[in-house]
């Protein structure tokens, strides 16, 4: 079968017209001010909204899901019976190419933005909706559940975390599995560049990162486009395997395996990129 690529880059034209400035005003003028005494909302809801975030991962693009989709595809033996959710599917670059291999799709995402984009695609057996992760959604109702790139660790409290695996173990058929592509926060602290500078469609990305006393990996984002400056920052829990494991056994999962990366080569601890767990259902 022959499978289109979308065209899911984010047009810089719109970056102007909406404010996505982490004080709420068309730029910064004082980037010294704390953040948490600013934000409107959790950083998660605005960072991802924001055109900027699909600039400065451009490379995260349709090709790459597909490549990681058709080994999973292959490895979960995945056909067309079978009915998947993608949750917190941004733009749906896994959700579309699972639906162009035949496969009833889901796609479940905070942001308003992506799923406007992600619904260009929609179709009768292609859906989008916008929804939080941590309210339950469907229940017994799907056989794979995927959360890809790093798409967890957003929350202050351990309470989300586990609710929000919980809800997907609701949302698994007996035997359903989820699978969890999360980073390895050991190699992310062993191979953490403190400072870099990223151009990126014309736009200087000023990156900053450091690890918090509460074990979160904080990511600074600064730059100017035209004229206006901005300020992002992701926050993800460097969240351990055991921890994981801990939440998959409270929600009445089991792990059936680990992988160290997208080719689903094995986990090594000190030198894979990737977690992806996968959970099953008894
Ligand atoms: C790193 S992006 C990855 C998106 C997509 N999985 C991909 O690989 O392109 C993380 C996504 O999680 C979504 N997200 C963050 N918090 C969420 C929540 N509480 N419920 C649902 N989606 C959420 C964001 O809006 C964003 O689209």
């Amino acid at each position: 079968m022959e499978i289109k690529t979308p065209k899911l880059a984010s047009s810089r034209e719109n970056c102007m017209k909406q404010d996505f400035s982490i004080t709420g005003e068309k730029g910064i003028k004082n980037t010294s001010t704390p953040l948490n005494s600013t934000l409107s909302r959790e950083w998660f809801g605005e960072w991802f909204d924001s055109p900027y975030y699909h600039i400065l991962y451009k490379n995260r693009n349709f090709e790459e899901a597909s490549a990681f989709v058709n080994k999973l595809a292959k490895h979960l033996q995945l056909n067309s019976s079978h009915s998947i959710l993608d949750l917190a599917c941004g733009k749906g670059r896994h959700a579309i190419h699972l639906n162009q291999m035949g496969l009833d799709v889901i796609g479940i995402d905070l942001s308003s933005e992506n799923i406007k984009a992600a619904n260009a695609f929609s179709n009768p057996r292609l859906k989008f909706f916008q929804h939080d992760m941590r309210q339950a959604f469907r229940t017994e109702y799907f056989d794979y559940i995927l959360n890809m790139f790093t798409s967890f660790g957003y929350f202050e409290k351990e309470e989300e975390n586990q609710k929000a695996i919980s809800v997907a173990a609701e949302g698994l058929k007996k035997e359903g599995k989820l699978i969890i592509d999360f980073l390895n926060p050991d190699f992310v602290r062993d191979q953490m560049i403190e400072k870099e500078k990223k151009v990126i469609e014309g736009i200087t990305f000023h990156i900053t990162k450091e690890i918090d006393l509460d074990n979160f990996i904080l990511k600074t984002i600064k730059f100017n486009d035209r004229g206006q400056n901005f300020r992002f920052q992701e926050k993800v829990k460097a969240i351990s395997q055991d921890k994981f494991i801990s939440y998959f056994e409270k929600a009445g999962l089991k792990l059936e395996a680990l992988f160290g990366d997208y080719q689903l080569g094995p986990f090594n601890p000190n030198s894979s990129e990737r977690m992806i767990f996968i959970a099953k259902k008894p």
